[in-house]
């Protein structure tokens, strides 16, 4: 049997093949994690999509940048996995994709280790792997055909880069910042990323990093960490969250517990720095409650669906592409921040601004 699996039945072979295939693992073809093919036409293309989960505003907008580019439409069956942020889920589709003989297998990973098997049993079936947003360990690079998605170290020197600029302006001592991290999910490359830089921010500016705690990029696990955190370490005065739900979570906790967020740490305040820079989180900069967020851009379904198409036209095209990301803040306090011997220009946030972006 070819591997391309096209036509009409196609969509309903799949509906039960998933359906059976994944109802152990507790997703679902049309249930909880899978969302169901598309109408397919003749020479549609199958793509298997393995996606994180819908933990944040950043994932909602980039589970809809992959529908958009691989539509009906656009002549597409997509096969969307949401595995729930559970690593187990998301291995369990990819081996049902591998048995559906879908075309392509996309996988945004949830973690960057755990794939030693799977990804030798996707070499075996001849599926090209395209791997997404967070990347995979070095390990495993021979197993996929292209990885496309941001430089989570190089996004945290930005931000700690951002603070350090910050600090030196205001006259601030760097034994004066005291920092706790709101951790993304532990094991992800943006999580390792991230805490990679401000690790090594720490270290060489002096800064004092009192904690980490898990927030797993949910707002819910943010406000319980923030409120944690405010009990133990009272005298912290930066967070550094992963990403923007986690401060949005923070924000909640600072308020209830009758703290102010804002930029003015000798007078008491709690400087909120975070990533993703979604409507909410560029809102929250204009109104003074985060003080610096690093970009993390979602939209990867045109930038999956031209390398496929490259693929398909046996046309060459970079192995690894790393997305180029901005930085924002309110104001131009700090003009340039500076990562890697290069610099970046920061961009003030407007109303504007955040129209346009549009997520
Ligand atoms: O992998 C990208 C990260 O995952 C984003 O920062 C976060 O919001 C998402 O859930």
């Amino acid at each position: 049997m070819s591997r391309r699996i096209k036509g009409i039945a196609y969509a309903a072979v799949t509906t039960v093949l998933l359906s059976a295939a994944l109802g152990g693992c507790g997703l679902a073809g049309t249930g909880s994690g899978g969302r169901e093919a598309q109408t397919s036409k003749e020479d549609a293309l199958t793509i298997g999509f393995a996606q994180v989960g819908e933990e944040s505003d950043w994932r909602r907008a980039n589970s809809r940048s992959i529908e958009d580019a691989f539509s009906a439409e656009n002549g597409y069956n997509l096969l969307f996995e949401d595995a729930q942020n559970v690593p187990e889920n998301q291995i369990k589709a990819v081996r049902n994709f591998i048995q559906l003989q879908v075309d392509y297998i996309v996988l945004e990973p949830i973690l960057e280790t755990g794939w030693d098997t799977v990804l030798e049993e996707v070499h075996e079936a001849g599926i090209p792997l395209i791997v997404a947003d967070r990347s995979l360990d070095p390990s495993y690079e021979e197993y996929y055909d292209a990885w496309v998605g941001a430089d989570y170290l190089l996004e945290g020197r930005k931000v700690c880069s951002w603070l350090q600029k910050y600090a030196e302006q205001a006259g601030l001592e760097p034994g004066e910042l005291k920092l706790v991290n709101i951790q993304g999910t532990i094991g992800s490359s943006a999580q390792i990323g991230r805490y990679a830089a401000l690790e090594e921010a720490a270290e060489a500016n002096g800064w004092t990093l009192l904690a980490q705690a898990r927030g797993d990029f949910t707002q819910a696990k943010g406000r319980e960490a923030m409120q944690e955190l405010l009990e133990t370490y009272p005298e912290l005065n930066v967070v550094y969250c992963d990403n923007d739900n986690e401060a949005y979570g923070a924000i909640d906790a600072i308020e209830a517990a009758g703290r102010v967020c804002g930029r003015d740490i000798r007078n008491g305040e709690i400087m909120i720095l975070s990533f993703d820079a979604a409507a909410q989180g560029l809102t929250e900069v204009l109104n003074g409650r985060i003080a610096c967020i690093g970009e993390c851009n979602p939209h990867h379904g045109p930038r999956v669906r031209e390398i496929i198409t490259k693929l398909e036209a046996g046309e060459t095209f970079e192995k690894i592409q790393r997305v180029e990301e901005g930085i924002f803040a309110a104001d131009q306090t700090v003009k340039t921040v500076t990562a890697e011997e290069q610099e970046y220009p920061v961009t003030v946030v407007t109303e504007e601004l955040i129209e346009a972006r549009g997520y």
